[in-house]
This record gives C-alpha cells, structure tokens and sequence, in this order.
C-alpha cells in the first residue's frame, strides 16, 4: 500500500445522506486503505443524519483520519487539531453551535490518550478497526465527553458491521480486501497501527462488488497493505488466492476493469503471474515497492528478498504481460545507508525503469527496530540523494508516458475536465487522460488516440468512426 500524500490528503468524501441534518467533514492522510475508511465512516454514520461537506467551516462532526509513516505526516495532524479548536472556540463565543473533533486512522492507533493530552480539544479517538462504532461513540462523547475506546483489533467485527451499501459516485472506486502486515519491516508502523494480516471472507467482497457495480462502478482498485498475500476464505470454505478473487470478481457484469495494491515482492504467486497474461480484467499496472536496491539494506530493512530475486520477479512478471507498467516505492538514507548502497538503488531503478514511484527520505518511527539503529545519514546527504533519485524516477515516468504517443487505449471517462467540453479518465497503466469533447461519455470506456505525454498525464483525442 502505497502512501500516497498528496493525492489523498485534504480529500472529502462525496456522498449526500438524504434527510441530513448534521454536516460531516471528513480529512483525509495517508494511503488509500485511509481513503477507503473515509468513505466507510460517512456510510456508518450517513443513518444518524450527516451528510458530508467539504469544509470544516461548515461542520457539526470533523474527522481527521490520520497517518503516521512519517513524522512529518503525524505531526500535521497536530497542526490542523489546533486549527480546528480556534474555529470551535470562534463558533462557540459568537453564541454557535460547537463542533465535535475525532482522530481516526494510524495516529489515533499508536498514540491514543497522548493524543488527547496534547489537544484536549479533541472528543474522541477512533482506531483504523472500530469506526464501525463510531455511532455509538458519538452518542457517548455526547454525554460524556473525552472517551476513547475501539482501538483494539478485531477487522472482522469492523467488516460485519458496515453496512454493504455504499455512498460512493464514480466509475472506480477503491474495495479493502485485507488488512494488516505480518512483514515487520524494521522501518515501518504499519504492523503495529493495522495489526496482523487479515483477509476478509470472498462472499462480502463479492456483493461489496456487486453493490459498486450496480451503482455503475466499473473500475475496482482492491486494497490491501500486503494484498497479494490475499488468502480470504472462499465459499467452498477454502482459502482463495488473490487471483482466484479476481477472476470472481470479473465475472460481475459491469465490473470491466481490477487492479490491487500494494504488493510485496515474496507473494507475487505464480497464479497472481499468470492471470497477468490471462485474465483481460487485469490492469497491466502493478505497484511493487522494492525500497532500495542495495542487498546489505534490504536485508537490514527485513525485507526478506535480495536485488537479484526482485529482478528475475521483474523478468517473470514482464514475461507474462510485456507491456506492464511497473511502479515502486523507495526509501533513501535508512540507518548506515552509504554512497555505494545508494548507487545500487540508482543502479536497480535503471535497470527495471519504473513508469511511476513514490520516494521519500527515511523519517525514524518511535518503536521500530530501525529507529535505533543508529548511524543516521546526515540531512543534506539524505536530500541529495532523494533529489537525484526522483530526477532519475521523474525522467523514466515522463519517458513512459511519452512513449505512449500514437497509441490507442481504452479509457475509462471519470470526471469533467477544466476547459469546455474535456474529459478526464484513466488509462489501464493509471494515466489520467485529458480528452477534449469528451464529457458526454462518463463512465464509458472508450478508445482514444493519445497525442501527446506529459510527466503526470497524457492528452488524447477520441478517435472518429468512419
Ligand atoms: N505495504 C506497503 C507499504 C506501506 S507504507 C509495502 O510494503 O509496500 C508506504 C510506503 O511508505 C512504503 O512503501 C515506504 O516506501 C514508505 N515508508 C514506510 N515507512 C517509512 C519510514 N519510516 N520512513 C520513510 N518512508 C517510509
Ligand atoms: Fe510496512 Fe513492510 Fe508491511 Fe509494507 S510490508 S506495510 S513496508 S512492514
Ligand atoms: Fe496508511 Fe499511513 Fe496508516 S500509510 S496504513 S494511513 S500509517
């Protein structure tokens, strides 16, 4: 799963309740499993009357649902909470209404009480496997204000509890199909904030599928920190494999298009490969995060794979669908990460060429082995190397998108453009396509003509029938 900040911060969710009375804000951090809760908590408390608004302005109840990979990402969270006390303490002087304030997502997870020590402008905190009982704790808070329950684990009550109908608008939407990692990278939170991997049962992800599709959903991104390690149980009471799942999972009339993420290089199965080459549903894109390309790193990192193993994976992967985009995720200056370690990340992005990939400065995590590891590159050395990293990540992305030139791909048509009549959709390598006179084809999957690629999208031209 990929943290995917800008993107997904500051995003609302859309979705009107119909006899609301109560506006919900809703402020999304971090990876898409977050994006994905934040539609599931408007859909939990949708019943109760809120209907969202895309400010906290303009709210009765906000929600941070919050990240905490990187430092920087748990301390905005602090930030935007004393914003939010100086509007309530506004409202409330003015003679307003207050507003209720909740932390959700992976901070609320690891930092719990502290985080009502350090704002006690907040009402209650809600951990990654309990927004299901968000109505219940709301109505407590009401009573009794500061209360935090729910941030054990039990991901199965939390999937048994929402409601299968979702409030969601668009043609792609995003379905959680597992939770949770078992890897214990040394550098990384997740297994402490989602807990063990867990796969919830193929029968609700299916009519989770069918409700999307009957709502004209055509493209599902399912999720997962370590999705491919997918093993949900079947209903022949058997674990399904996450390619079993999506060859169920194409067979959903309006369901045309499945993609996953995130990936770990060890449970790319030999089945997941093969439905590459043969299941047409399959997006040609696949996010494999590799972190760096120096073996004596992947190993201090516990990422349980050497450089050579993650290229005869590539080689494998390329075999079965040779025109698959690949994506990554890097992370430069971890604990005692030398020159030469470094030049083996260069060296390894050279040799797969990624058509996109997230990088970031290693951020140490209070609590993970790696924190204390000790031998922390200096500062400047970490930027300089994470500025020729993404120069080299950014030439390959553009190279990729402009070798689309020419081509024509099917694009499923999202949202309207800025100018006139444009069209924006998705390319089946996950390209936003800018098509002019285009937006009267929402929701359809149509062949365009691409004329030109940019570094984060391409602009494309509907082809004339003759
Ligand atoms: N399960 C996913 C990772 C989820 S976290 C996977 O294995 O790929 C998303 C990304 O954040 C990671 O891939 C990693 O590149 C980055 N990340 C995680 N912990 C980090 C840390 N302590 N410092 C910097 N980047 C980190
Ligand atoms: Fe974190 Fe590693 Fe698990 Fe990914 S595989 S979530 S990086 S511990
Ligand atoms: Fe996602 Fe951030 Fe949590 S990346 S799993 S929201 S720590």
């Amino acid at each position: 799963m990929t943290e995917t900040l800008d993107p997904a911060v500051a995003q609302t969710v859309a979705a009107d309740g119909a006899d609301a009375t109560k506006r919900l804000f809703i402020k999304t951090y971090g990876c898409q499993m977050n994006v994905y809760d934040s539609e599931r908590m408007a859909d939990v408390l949708r019943p109760l009357g809120y209907a969202t608004t895309d400010s906290a302005e303009s709210a009765d109840f906000v929600i941070l649902n919050t990240c905490h990979i990187r430092e920087r990402a748990a301390e905005k969270v602090y930030s935007e909470l004393g914003k939010l006390r100086e509007l309530r303490d506004k409202r409330v002087a003015k003679g307003g209404n207050g507003m209720t304030i909740a932390v959700a997502g992976c901070v609320a997870q690891a930092e719990g009480e502290e985080i009502m020590r350090r704002q006690p402008a907040v009402d209650l905190v809600v951990g990654p496997q309990a927004y299901h009982q968000l109505p219940e704790l709301l109505t407590r808070t009401a009573r009794k204000r500061g209360e935090r329950i729910g941030a054990d684990f039990a991901p199965n009550e939390k999937f048994d509890a929402l409601p299968v109908e979702r409030g969601i608008e668009g043609y792609a939407a995003f379905l959680t199909v597992q939770e949770g990692c078992d890897k214990f990278c040394t550098f990384c939170v997740v297994p402490y904030t989602r807990g063990a991997e867990w796969s919830r049962p193929v029968k609700a992800i299916l009519e989770e599928a069918r409700a999307l599709a009957d709502h004209g959903v055509r493209e599902l991104t399912l999720l997962g920190q370590n999705v491919n390690a997918f093993d949900g149980e079947g209903p022949d009471g058997k674990p399904y494999t996450l390619a079993k799942l999506a060859y169920a999972l194409a067979e959903i009339p309006g369901i045309d298009r499945i993609r996953y993420t995130t990936s770990h290089p060890n449970d790319m199965s030999d089945d997941l490969i093969a439905a590459h080459a043969d299941l047409k549903a399959l997006m040609p894109y696949l996010h494999l995060p590799v972190q760096a390309g120096s073996d004596r790193i992947l190993r201090l990192m516990n990422r349980k794979h050497g450089r050579q193993k993650y290229f005869e994976l590539i080689d494998r992967i390329r075999e079965a669908r040779p025109d698959i985009a690949m994506a990554g995720d890097f992370i430069v200056a971890f604990p005692g990460e030398t020159e030469r370690d470094f030049e083996d990340t260069m060296d390894l992005v050279r040799r797969v060429n990624y058509a996109g990939a997230f990088s970031f400065i290693y951020s140490p995590r209070p609590g993970t082995p790696a924190a204390t590891m000790g031998a922390q590159v200096p500062e400047e050395e970490a930027k300089a190397r994470l500025k020729a990293l993404q120069t080299l990540l950014f030439e390959q992305q553009t190279a990729f998108n402009q070798s689309l030139t020419g081509r024509v791909l099917p694009i499923l048509f999202e949202k309207k453009g800025r100018h006139g009549h444009q069209a924006i959709g998705r390319s089946p390598y996950l390209q936003s396509v800018h098509v002019d006179d285009a937006d009267h084809l929402m929701g359809q999957i149509v062949d365009v003509e691409i004329i030109s690629g940019q570094q984060n999208s391409l602009a494309g031209r509907l082809i004339q029938k003759s």
